[in-house]
Parts: C-alpha cells; sequence; structure tokens
C-alpha cells in the first residue's frame, strides 16, 4: 500500500538546498571578476592540458559555442569524482588513524561539493541548448563526450592515486581554461546582457538578471575550483 510518509532517508535529506554556486557575487562583483579574468595571464599549460584542448579544438572547433562548453562541462566533473572514489578508498584503509581519516574524508565532500557546483553548470548548459533550433550530433555531441570523459576520469584517477599533485595541476590546467573561455565568451555575447535567464535551475543555482551574469557566475566558480587545486598542489597528499 503506497502511503505518502516518505523513506527515511529522503525524510532526512528533506528541504535541505542542493550546493549551488560556490560564493554568490552581486553584479557588480561578477563585472569585475570577469574583468579580473580577461587581465590575467593563463597558466602555462601541461602537456596533458595542452592535448586535450587540442582534441576540443579539433573536435568542436576552436569558436565558443555553447556546444562546446557543454562537452567541456561534462568533461570537468570527472576528477572530482574520480578524487572521490580515491579518497573514500583512502578512508578504509587509514581508518586506524581516525585524524588523518576525517581529513581524507573532508577531502572526499570537497570533491562532492565541487563535482555538484560542475553538474549544475551542465545541467544550466543542457537546458540552454535545448531551446536551440539545430539537433547535436549523437556521435560528435553525445558518444564522444562521454568516451572523453571516461578516459578523462581514467587519467585523473591514476594520477591521483599515484600522486595526487599531478591530478591536480592538470585540472587546475582545465579550470583555468574555463574561466578565462567563460569570461571571453560573455564579452563575445553583448547581447547577454538584455536577456533575461529564466532557466528551471534558479531554485539551485540563484537568480541572475541576465545571461552575461549567469555564465559571469558560472566563470567565477571555475575560478575558484582553479584556486582550490593550486593550493592543493602546494601540499601533501590527501591534505
Ligand atoms: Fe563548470
Ligand atoms: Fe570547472
Amino acid at each position: 500500500m503506497e502511503t505518502d510518509t516518505p523513506l527515511p532517508v529522503t525524510a532526512a535529506v528533506g528541504e535541505r538546498p542542493p550546493f549551488g554556486a560556490m560564493e554568490r557575487l552581486s553584479p557588480e562583483r561578477l563585472r569585475e571578476e570577469q574583468q579580473r579574468t580577461l587581465a590575467s595571464p593563463r597558466r602555462r599549460a601541461s602537456l596533458s592540458a595542452k592535448a586535450l584542448f587540442k582534441v576540443m579544438d579539433l573536435l568542436y572547433g576552436e569558436e565558443r559555442t555553447l556546444p562546446k562548453f557543454r562537452v567541456l562541462e561534462l568533461v570537468a566533473r570527472v576528477p572530482y569524482q574520480a578524487w572521490e572514489n580515491v579518497a573514500y578508498v583512502a578512508v578504509t584503509h587509514t581508518s586506524r588513524q581516525p585524524g588523518f581519516a576525517r581529513r581524507v574524508f573532508d577531502k572526499v565532500r570537497i570533491s562532492r561539493f565541487e563535482q555538484d557546483n560542475e553538474q549544475w553548470h551542465l545541467l544550466i548548459l543542457e537546458e540552454l541548448l535545448h531551446e536551440h533550433p539545430e539537433r547535436l550530433g549523437f556521435v560528435r555531441h553525445r558518444l564522444v563526450p562521454q568516451v572523453l570523459a571516461f578516459g578523462y576520469y581514467q587519467l585523473s584517477w591514476v594520477m591521483y592515486a599515484i600522486n595526487p599533485r599531478w591530478s591536480y595541476r592538470l585540472n587546475a590546467d582545465f579550470e583555468d581554461h574555463a574561466e578565462h573561455e567563460y569570461a571571453l565568451l560573455v564579452q563575445e555575447h553583448p547581447e547577454w546582457e538584455d536577456q533575461p535567464y529564466e532557466g528551471s535551475f534558479t531554485d539551485d543555482y540563484g537568480d541572475y538578471a541576465s545571461l552575461a551574469d549567469l555564465f559571469r557566475q558560472v566563470g567565477y566558480d571555475e575560478r575558484l575550483h582553479k584556486l582550490e587545486s593550486e593550493g592543493r598542489m602546494e601540499h601533501s597528499r590527501f591534505e
């Protein structure tokens, strides 16, 4: 017999808000931070990051388009999934050192937060693309991105398991690239300043006066992901 009583875990989660933007900024700050990104030099990317950007350009063109950003977001989530997975296993093996296990578990939680944030980026892009009339090819826009994401997951997992610094560096390069690409994308679309964002994820990711501000916020999230990874590159394993 069906009742309206929620299952226990569902009830415990309740109305807790899902993770949205990393740090919500005012419209003024969003503009300032976009300018800061545009004025800042890019990181000197590692060979593996350069190879990934090249493959993306070859497959999806050098032009900044929403379908290309969708692929970028699909791939962007996977290092956080890989880190969560490796660190979760490590919690088990370090449980006899509670202090260390606790720090590793905090890393698991941060990876989940970052992963969820990238997930919102992806969902927002998916929805915006859905409103576009042209169809995206199945192989180039559905199948190949999954293959790219799978390969990137394996690479991130192995790097992180051997030496987390390698994986943090690759991710910092990737996030730096994303931050700059979003800042340029907004600059290339002055018409977005007057276009309201009316997607279905405003409860989760926030209300934005314009599409331009929405993408400025996404770009700022990418900056924070980059800074987190850069900071972790400086520290020892799992800390
Ligand atoms: Fe993202
Ligand atoms: Fe990102």
